[in-house]
């Protein structure tokens, strides 16, 4: 097609002949959910189809990642093994990915033999390189568990924020990536205890050894990275990076292959992005074409919690391997809030895959398409079951549904359901057929450069367009007086069909294959696309059924009836936490508080949680920063009463000094509420 060929497509620029494409290996310790989905596998999923359909050598890997803290925990809290746990959900996420038309080429999972193999020699090699730093330092150590405090194992105080829960890992309330040894006040999810420091030795990946090569690599020979990932990438390296554990004293995982390393295992996120080596070995014995071959263009798709896994990490260890391939893309996109909310698998807020396919039998491309519409790509974007039955009925039912369905009707009643031969062309008509053209050209481009979003979109332009064609030229009324004229018109709407069939199908592959059937015609080629004579004059079109159906208020309901029940479950659920040990009333006289009043908010730019004060405490006008922007608009709390905790010691929050701390009430469920002094209280009035 000549609309191909004249843009400079990036692959076509550095003669990538075939692709490897990845999506992130899902944790197999819960089923997967709508977050999962708009994030990673349908955009994933929707470019495998259309490179598939541009009739490029391509495959699709992913599987279930089986290691690491957040199964054994899962487990812990069950009473059951890991594999338990992981035999469970690996079939449940296979089996869901391949209902809802996910076509990966391969499912696997990293407790594969294979996998073990392929992992294992990948450590050998480093090991062997002398590629790794063996350190030994104090751990934190669980004495009546008897075991080390790896990232989740362990709780505490986040430095950076003062969040009471953040993880050994990771504060997620503030995103700051934390160390064990970070946390004030750390306590050991396993026994509750308070953590002893014990030595131990592992194995670290010189990351700052990399930084200049990988300064040059995305910074400079990447500048084309979405902005999201790029940014991450630059702050990461601009921070300096630091040697990195691979290793972990676990029982469950790929044990390290080194002798005088009994009771440690690879770190899951040393193992885990090999699972794309092992998958691709156990798909195919002609695996190293896929990653050995620098004609192969690796793209990786993820979510924007493993943007330094694979942007950085595991690049790292590809480079020291030398014998991979590298990434060329990694088009990472934000999370996905369900009703305004976080995600959280923990808190059961989520719309799970499966329990989708079974409330909405048959509607798999009802979901694909709100969820590419609203795909979180640039930013954190919302789900909300409103917008899921808007865009079902005023899109998919009214417009494309609608437009299909007329002009196969008015082709059975006009034409006994034969395609009608075309004659003069008119302005209108021209300027239609060239519009064919013009927007598949576009949706090529949006998709060679991963906007999924606004690639549907004109997909939906195209059938817009067929509307509003039957509308300017009303064929109904010109049957009796000009059949000639409703022939071409019936004929041009009828291309337009069947270059939707086409164009549409990456997005919608279900109702596009019912579509080519309605109109007989089963080429799905990307290179046919802009074609006018994709059904020829004479061909014989089928009856058409409904492609979509309008989604009922009733069903709505049900679904956020089911969040709600969630909700309260939830706080019913959740025991209010224990009284903490006694004080005296000298240490309670300590405290200074006062009452006062906001009178400045701002969020703090770039993060999600974060709002900066400024009150009036009645001795002073000071600044305070507090986690609250999920609950409070900044724009609600100016003038708003509030208590302060005012010679609590000074402490910087993401570069801002706070002075103080507002005093918030935490629901079990972790949400918060101001303390409200009585409206007669002035500012400056102590609280005792
Ligand atoms: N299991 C990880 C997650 O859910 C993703 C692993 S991706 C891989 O965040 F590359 F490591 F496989
Ligand atoms: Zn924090």
């Amino acid at each position: 097609m000549e609309f191909i060929d004249e843009m400079h497509f990036l692959q076509m620029k550095k003669n990538f002949t075939r692709y490897l494409i990845t999506s992130a290996l899902p944790y197999a310790n819960g089923p997967i959910h709508i977050g999962h989905l708009a994030g990673v596998y349908v955009p994933s999923d929707i470019y495998v189809r259309y490179l598939r359909q541009r009739g490029k050598e391509v495959i699709s890997i992913c599987g279930s990642d089986e290691h690491g803290v957040p199964i054994t925990l899962k487990a812990r809290q069950e009473g059951v093994t890991p594999q338990n746990i992981v035999d469970r959900y690996h079939e449940v996420n296979k089996k869901a990915f391949q209902e809802f038309g996910i076509t990966f080429d391969i499912y696997s999972r990293t407790s594969n033999k294979i996998h073990y193999e392929t992992a294992s020699e990948f450590f050998k090699i480093l090991y062997e390189k002398g590629i790794f730093i063996e350190k030994t330092t104090r751990q934190y150590f669980d004495e009546e568990a008897n075991a080390f405090l790896a990232d989740r194992y362990i709780t505490g105080t986040c430095p950076h924020c003062g969040n009471g829960n953040a993880y050994g890992d990771q504060c997620e309330q503030c995103g700051s990536s934390l160390s064990p040894q970070e946390l004030i006040d750390p306590v050991s999810t396993i026994s509750g205890n308070k953590p002893v420091l014990k030595e131990t030795t592992h194995w670290y990946l010189p990351l700052d050894r990399y930084e200049k090569w990988l300064r040059k690599w995305i910074l400079e020979d990447h500048k084309e990275w979405k902005p999201n990932v790029f940014g991450q990438c630059k702050s990461w390296l601009d921070q300096g990076l630091q040697p990195r554990a691979v290793s972990r004293d676990l029982d469950w995982g790929v044990p390290v292959p080194v002798e005088g390393a009994e009771g440690k295992v690879l770190y899951v996120w040393f193992d885990a992005p090999i699972g794309y080596i092992s998958a691709t070995k156990e798909l195919t014995g002609k695996w190293e074409k896929y990653w050995k071959d620098e004609s192969t263009r690796m793209i990786h798709f993820i979510g924007k919690d493993n943007i330094v896994f694979h942007c950085i990490i595991f690049p790292c260890m590809l480079k020291a391997e030398g014998s991979y391939i590298l990434p060329d893309n990694i088009p990472a996109n934000e999370f996905l809030n369900l009703e305004n909310e976080k995600i959280s698998t923990s808190r059961n807020w989520a719309v799970w895959l499966h329990e989708y396919l079974e409330d909405f039998p048959g509607k798999q491309d009802v979901l694909r398409y709100v969820l590419c519409a609203n795909a979180p790509e640039s930013k954190d974007n919302d789900f909300t079951w409103n917008d899921f039955q808007n865009r079902n009925n005023n899109e998919l039912v009214a417009i494309l549904g609608n437009f299909v369905n007329r002009t196969i009707v008015l082709t059975h009643n006009y034409f006994k359901g034969c395609v009608p031969e075309i004659s003069d062309l008119l302005k209108t008509d021209s300027e239609v057929l060239d519009e064919i053209r013009n927007i598949a050209s576009r949706v090529t481009d949006s998709l060679e450069n991963f906007r999924f979003r606004e690639a549907v979109k004109l997909t939906m332009d195209l059938a817009r367009l067929g509307n509003k064609y039957l509308a300017d030229t009303e064929p109904w009324k010109l049957i009796k007086t000009d059949e000639a004229r409703v022939k071409t018109i019936l004929n041009i709407s009828l291309q337009i069909t069947a270059n939707l069939s086409i164009l549409m199908d990456p997005f919608l592959p279900f109702s596009m294959e019912k579509l080519r059937n309605f109109i007989s015609f089963n080429e799905i080629s990307w290179d046919l696309l802009g074609s006018h004579e994709l059904l020829k004059a004479g061909h014989q079109i089928h009856n058409a059924g409904l492609l979509f159906e309008k989604i009922e208020d009733e069903q709505i309901r049900a679904q956020k009836d089911k969040l709600l029940i969630t909700r309260k479950n939830h706080l019913k659920e959740e025991p209010v936490k224990e009284q903490k040990p006694e004080i005296s009333f000298e240490d309670f006289s300590k405290m200074d508080m006062r009452t006062a009043t906001i009178i400045h908010a701002e969020k703090v730019p770039k993060t999600k949680k974060l709002i900066k004060m400024q009150v009036d405490t009645g001795m002073d006008k000071r600044t305070i920063v507090s986690g609250i922007a999920e609950y409070y608009d900044p724009a609600s709390l100016i003038g708003r009463k509030v208590c302060v905790l005012t010679n609590l010691a000074a402490r910087k929050i993401k570069g801002i000094e706070s002075q103080g701390m507002i005093l918030l009430s935490e629901n079990p469920d972790g949400t918060l509420h101001f303390v409200t002094p009585a409206d007669e209280a002035v500012n400056g009035a102590e609280i005792n």
